[in-house]
């Protein structure tokens, strides 16, 4: 691996790697959606994700984050974010309701290299309103996904996300005090990827670079604020959120989605973007 501009750049044995844990976050993730069903609790979802972690031999990113900055350790290996709370939601014995909408954030390490994803489950039923919300933010990740290529630049997504939030009727609020981020031997690296900003700013892209897309929005406010247990962010007008996350990796041939099951085949290809596996 190399350091450009200070971005960690992967070998295509590297990125072989990440896609390994990818496909752990990817398991876990689609557990946990599936368990997101009136009456569970938050905890127990957690509990799906240490199973997953721990049938891989894989360890969390997220378990013991933040001890180091003097803040209380993250507790758990996912984030779950019900209604109104945006991100880092701390699982508990909170139970899910009909017309819930729970954002699930969740991580992996295997052999050094991270994986990290999220994705938005609707609970039972939900109103028009919230499953368009959800469906919007997932729109808004492969919108700034899709900007992913050699030569772009960082500004090119922020801007892709942002824009692709702003056309819809319903005036969502893009959450502006978080971003995505470089991944590689740690879960947050440079460079910053935020989801608002201008276009051909920023960091260039190249090949050998691994990038977390994810946009969180409300159905109202951006304005947010953090609980007492130094991590649950939600919004200051009670309006609920959704959260959608991919860790994506360049390589020569294109795009590689590695915590898409698929890896990102699909989406990819719906949206004319090369996708690009490793053999
Ligand atoms: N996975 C989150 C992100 O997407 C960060 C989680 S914070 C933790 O960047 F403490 F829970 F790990
Ligand atoms: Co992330």
């Amino acid at each position: 691996m190399r350091l450009r501009n200070r971005i960690q750049i992967k070998t295509d044995d590297q990125i072989r790697t990440m896609r390994r844990a990818g496909l752990v976050v990817a398991e876990g993730l689609a557990e946990m959606v599936a368990a997101a069903v009136p009456g569970a609790t938050t905890g127990e979802l957690d509990q799906i994700g240490r199973d997953v972690i721990a049938r891989h031999g894989a360890t969390s990113n997220f378990l013991g984050y933040g001890a180091e900055w003097g803040i209380a350790p993250y507790p758990g290996v996912a984030c779950i974010s019900v209604n109104e709370v945006i991100v880092h939601g701390i699982p508990g014995e909170r139970v899910l309701k009909d017309g819930d909408i729970v954002s699930i954030d969740y991580g992996a390490i295997l052999d050094g290299w991270h994986g990290d994803a999220a994705r938005t489950a609707l609970v039972g039923e939900v109103s028009d309103e919230v499953r368009e919300l959800s469906e919007h933010t997932r729109e808004s990740m492969w919108a700034g996904i899709s900007q992913i290529t050699p030569g772009a630049r960082i500004g090119d997504i922020s801007a892709a996300v942002e824009l692709s939030l702003e056309s819809h009727e319903h005036p969502y609020g893009n959450v502006r005090d978080y971003t995505g981020h470089g991944i590689g031997t740690e879960m947050h690296m440079e460079p910053d990827v935020p989801n608002w900003g201008r276009a051909h700013r920023g960091p260039r892209i190249t090949t050998g670079m691994c990038l977390c897309v994810e946009p969180m929005a409300t159905l109202g406010d951006e304005d947010n604020v953090t609980l007492d247990d130094d991590w649950t962010v939600q919004t200051l007008d009670g309006s609920w959120s959704s959260h959608w996350e991919n860790t994506v990796a360049v390589t020569e041939k294109g795009l590689w989605i590695l915590t898409e099951p698929d890896g990102g085949e699909a989406e990819l290809r719906a949206r004319g973007v090369p996708f690009g596996p490793l053999d």
